[in-house]
């Protein structure tokens, strides 16, 4: 008797053990999803500049549905990026991703259509390159 008590605390004892860790490792699971978001979300620093508040007039009344052609869309996209470009083709920061959810809102654009037309060798945005600063003018 004292044989099968000892026998069934041991196995309740396991059983505790059992689901103790069960529970223990889907937390960690959890734990370490969240840590990995939060990773992620760390590698991108914001971007600096604030694309709610632009004006992407420059791109919706160029670039129009149905047939949103290409040269103009990408000129009128370009107008509007390129002063962007360094920040834009940085991918250490969210700015084009930001960018795009902006001018998708505000065009009601299909997703990735500037991405699908305005695609340049790189892959990147390619833009001209800037204007030189305006130098003082020498005498
Ligand atoms: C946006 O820019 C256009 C010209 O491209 C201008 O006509 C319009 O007034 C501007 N809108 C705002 C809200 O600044
Ligand atoms: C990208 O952005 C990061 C953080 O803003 C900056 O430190 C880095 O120099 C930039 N890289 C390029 C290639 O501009």
């Amino acid at each position: 008797m004292w044989f099968e008590r000892g026998f069934l605390a041991i196995f309740f004892l396991l059983l505790t053990v059992f689901a103790v860790s069960t529970f223990t490792t889907a937390d960690d699971i959890l734990e370490s999803r969240g840590s990995t978001a939060r990773i992620l979300l760390q590698v991108k620093t914001a971007c600096p500049v604030n694309f709610e508040f632009l004006n992407y007039t420059v791109i919706t009344s160029q670039c129009k549905a149905p047939k949103y052609p290409a040269t103009l869309c990408c000129k009128a996209f370009k107008e509007f990026a390129c002063p962007y470009a360094d920040l834009l083709n940085n991918v250490t920061n969210d700015c084009a991703s930001t960018m795009f959810s902006y001018i998708n809102l505000y065009g009601k654009y299909p997703p990735g259509l500037f991405a699908s037309k305005c695609r340049s060798a790189n892959g990147g945005l390619a833009c001209p390159a800037p204007a030189p600063a305006p130098s003082p003018k020498s005498k």
